[in-house]
């Protein structure tokens, strides 16, 4: 232990051992204990954002009340604890998404950045008038505006690979848009809005039988099943902490090593360069190139924490106990006369986005509160999903890994008092 704070003790690892059990892991997460409303909390928000952890709450106090110091600059005890600890998170990263190499890692704020980085950095370099770039019927609006940006900008055009009525894409379709003109596809591995998980290796494998590298939007994939960058073959990949039981604020793009080292920086400043002179700059090496200024060192520390608690549970395992929950909560909802449920695909993680007869999901939003149980409602920064379904917005119920079948149970009691209120 080091002599200058209690760093050992930070080193939780989660209860849950060999069966999965979510009253276990919920001792972890001490938000779940609240009341809201006077009622217990149910928080069914976790595409939006994930609770977290006591270790992982406990490293951001540890880190700021016994080593807060900058990164890679200083030659003090602290300043070398910070670094250690920061650039150790970034090792937990790489074997958690079995990166290859340290230096395929970026920290970056979250997917958001992670994609703008490569479109403005990849793209603004490999993409030209008469290019095109694939995305899908069914992206976040972080994986649709960047690009348009740049091929605006460019001359490119945007294609996008429709979807059917289940929220499933049409892979024929995607077959029929990919050419010699393709210089990048940019999919979501699972939907927001939808649950849908896409066929990402069909996807990837098409895209570079012409040529075309491929980035996985990660933000919804990464808190629920393994990840795995080399056996996907993916060329990019995103993804928020926040969702994955960490802190806000960090996220991280995984590149291959070449396309990262072949890219120009995204940004200028402190850490990303070798030398500077008015004459000249030499780059820092990977991944350094890319992270100018001063990072998010608690929260990339934090994020490590993260990554050692979902691997201490195991994705596995999470996993399972998810789509256990999804298949419960579908019947459930399925139950409830004049529900809608919106994304219906085969291949799904927890997701229940839906409507209720003519209520405006606002108000099913607002109704639930007052039991204590928090949804989002809205357009989930999808409006083209909206769009395609002909609808406004959803209510939208979001699985995490302690969720349970009682809360399932409350959130249709809760659309029952929201059918009488509304009735
Ligand atoms: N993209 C996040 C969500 O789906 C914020 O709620």
């Amino acid at each position: 232990m080091s002599s200058v704070n209690g760093k050992a003790i930070q080193r939780a690892t989660p209860k849950v051992t060999q069966a999965f059990d979510p009253s276990q892991v919920r001792d972890d997460f001490p938000i779940l204990k609240q009341v809201v409303n006077g009622k217990p909390l149910v928080y069914l928000d976790n595409a939006a954002t994930s609770q977290k952890p006591q270790a992982v709450l406990d490293t951001l106090l540890r880190y700021y009340t016994t080593e807060n110091a900058n990164i890679h600059r200083g030659v003090h005890t602290l300043s070398a604890l910070a670094t250690e600890d920061y650039e150790g998170a970034r090792a937990k990263v790489r074997r958690f998404l079995n990166a290859k190499e340290d230096r395929e890692i970026v920290f970056v704020r979250g997917t958001t950045e992670g994609i703008n980085l490569v479109a403005s950095s990849y793209g603004r370099r490999f993409i030209g008038p008469g290019d095109e770039v694939i995305i899908t019927a069914m992206e976040h609006h972080s994986n649709i505006v960047p690009w348009q940006m740049l091929c605006e900008e460019k001359g490119a055009t945007l294609r996008v690979i429709p979807m059917n009525d289940d929220g499933e894409l049409l892979m024929d379709e995607y077959d029929k848009l990919l050419s010699k003109r393709t210089k990048l596809v940019s999919v979501v591995y699972v939907s927001n809005s939808l649950g849908t998980i896409n066929p990402v290796r069909e996807i990837i494998t098409k895209a570079h039988s012409v040529g075309a590298p491929v980035l996985l939007d990660g933000a919804q994939s990464t808190p629920h099943m393994a990840v795995d960058v080399q056996a996907l073959d993916c060329d990019f990949y995103a993804f928020s902490g926040h969702k994955l039981y960490g802190p806000t604020g960090v996220g991280v793009l995984y590149g291959k090593a070449a396309l990262l080292d072949a890219m120009p920086p995204y940004q200028g400043g402190g850490d990303m360069i070798k030398s500077v002179t008015f004459a000249k700059t030499i780059y820092n090496d990977l991944p350094y190139k890319f992270e100018a200024g001063t990072p998010n060192i608690a929260g990339g520390i934090g994020l490590g924490t993260a990554v050692d608690y979902v691997t201490g549970i195991g994705l596995e395992r999470i996993a399972a106990h998810e789509d256990e929950l999804l298949v419960y909560g579908t019947k459930r909802l399925a139950e409830i006369e004049g529900l809608r449920l919106i994304g219906t695909a085969k291949h799904k993680t927890g997701i229940l986005s839906f409507t209720l007869k003519d209520i405006h999901p606002h108000d099913i939003g607002t109704v639930l509160d007052q039991e204590g149980i928090a949804i989002r409602t809205g357009h989930h920064c999808t409006q083209p999903v909206m769009e395609r379904f002909g609808i406004p917005a959803t209510a939208r119920a979001s699985l995490g890994m302690y969720n349970t079948k009682a809360e399932i149970d409350a959130l249709v009691l809760g659309l029952d008092k929201a059918l009488e209120v509304f009735s």
